[in-house]
């Protein structure tokens, strides 16, 4: 039984992603705007991979981060708390052939844990879905599930402290965003700023630091950063 306190993870902040249109629609996105292969590499090559590592990804959405570091890993394991992300996931799976990830019903919080140890940790654009608290339990969770040395790969949006005037950053970014992704993308750029829990890179570096994680890169392109870190 979860704590009367326990925040509720599976009720979705800004896009409903329990919703199958909005599942679709959000692959057909992904895949114009993304090169998932180039993804997998830098992962691989930030997390030191070898052949039989266990990974663990939290927040897997439709699955292609898992489905491509499965050819070069042992295992993944991919968690979302969404139940139409992981049945569209599995079935690429399934399409694909991929017998190494398996996709497990849970999130930061609760539901699946791996049950030993795991080399790495993935989450990409999913923990800005917590409030800051729960962002710091997550990160507890992530630490505590990694062996000694292991890595976590963390992408996400996030808010640079050093800007002096926020209206004008988001007005120039959301401006960005629509010219290179269009106008539907733009809008939800919006909603997230005004929705979601994106929060400042001191603020999730503290959190990072404080989880017994070590920052050991960080790159900040526009509102995303990548942070690699280490038990
Ligand atoms: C923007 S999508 C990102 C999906 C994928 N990681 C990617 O990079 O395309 C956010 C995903 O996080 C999931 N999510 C939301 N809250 C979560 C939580 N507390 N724990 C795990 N996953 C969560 C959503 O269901 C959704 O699949």
């Amino acid at each position: 039984m979860p704590h009367p306190w326990q925040y509720d993870e599976t009720i979705q902040v800004g896009t409903d992603y329990r919703n199958r249109q909005e599942v679709e629609a959000y692959d057909a996105r992904m895949q114009t705007l993304r090169d998932v292969g180039a993804e997998a590499a830098d992962i691989r090559e930030a997390l030191a991979l070898s052949g039989d590592a266990v990974v663990w990804e939290i927040g897997t959405g439709t699955g292609e981060c898992a489905l491509a570091l499965a050819a070069s890993v042992g295992h993944v394991y991919a968690s979302d708390v969404s139940p139409t992300m992981l049945d569209y996931a599995r079935h690429k799976a399934a399409q694909r052939g991929i017998r190494n990830v398996s996709f497990e019903s849970g999130g930061f919080l609760s539901g699946f844990r791996p049950q030993q140890s795991v080399d790495a940790v993935v989450t990409q654009l999913a923990l800005h879905h917590l409030p800051d608290f729960w962002k710091s339990r997550a990160l507890a969770a992530m630490a505590g599930s990694l062996r000694p040395h292991g890595r976590l790969y963390l992408r996400d949006v996030v808010f640079p402290a050093a800007i002096d005037d926020y209206d004008a950053f988001f007005a120039h970014a959301v401006a960005e965003v629509g010219a290179h992704a269009g106008e539907d993308v733009a809008q939800q750029t919006i909603q997230h700023i005004k929705a979601e829990f994106s929060t400042l890179d001191w603020i999730l570096e503290g959190l990072i630091e404080r989880s017994g994680l070590q920052i050991v890169r960080k790159d900040c392109k526009g509102f995303i950063s990548v942070y690699v870190c280490e038990k």
